[in-house]
């Protein structure tokens, strides 16, 4: 199984990385701002991170069809991954905030204090949001290593493209159970890899290691 999770892993890095930008990049329209700064203030470190995303909170469209990124990832497994896992943690995260006082709070304002919420806000609210940008980093017919600012603070940072894949690969495989593997910008503007067990993000306030993340792997079976 762990074969798979390394043979998804590469796949994934070489179909996304070319295209993607940050989250908060995508946000502010200037990838530089993010990557280039040396302390980031909290308060624009949270502003970054919060794309307005409020209850209720809807399951994007993918961009593609199921058996778009066969054979890398077969039909069968995209349909009831998107279908019936992420359909579902998206359907509970909204029944759980609901029924609580988080409606007015913005998805990142709710990872912001997930340490103080139940088990049910924390593994649907995280499975909800890992998945949507699980499905927006992968695209068919994509591929070839990044380019721009991107491209130099993965080397600055890791030494190389082909070291940052080996790191990230090592977080994916190390990963103990069900999780993920994660590259973020830190508060310090630099990039980090990490794991996270189960729906964590590094969003999250109870995260080892936090960052707004730029690219994920789901680890989990049903992926
Ligand atoms: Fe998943």
């Amino acid at each position: 199984m762990k074969t798979v999770y390394l043979v998804i892993g590469i796949f994934t890095l070489s179909i996304i990385l070319v295209s993607f930008k940050p989250e908060s990049a995508k946000i502010k329209g200037n990838e530089k701002s993010v990557l280039s700064s040396s302390v980031m203030p909290e308060d624009i470190f949270m502003k970054l991170a919060d794309n307005s995303m409020k209850y209720p909170f809807v399951q994007q469209k993918l961009n593609y069809s199921y058996d778009a990124l066969e054979p890398n990832i077969d039909q069968l497994t995209m349909e009831i991954h998107y279908s019936r896992h992420h359909a579902a943690y998206t359907e509970n995260f909204n029944k759980a905030v609901e029924s609580s006082d988080l409606k007015e709070k913005s998805l990142f304002e709710i990872f912001g204090m997930m340490s103080k919420l139940p088990a049910a806000v924390r593994n649907n609210g995280g499975g909800y949001y890992n998945h949507l940008m699980f499905w927006q980093i992968m695209a068919p017919n994509a591929g070839g290593q990044p380019t721009g600012e991107l491209a130099k603070a993965i080397e600055m940072e890791f030494g190389s493209f082909d070291k940052f894949k080996e790191k990230f690969n090592e977080a994916a495989k190390t990963q103990f159970g069900s999780g993920w593997a994660w590259l973020s910008v830190t508060k310090e503007g630099k990039l980090v890899i990490s794991k996270t067990p189960n729906q964590d993000n590094p969003l999250m306030d109870l995260a080892e290691v936090k960052g707004i993340p730029v690219l994920c792997l789901d680890v989990w079976e049903h992926a």
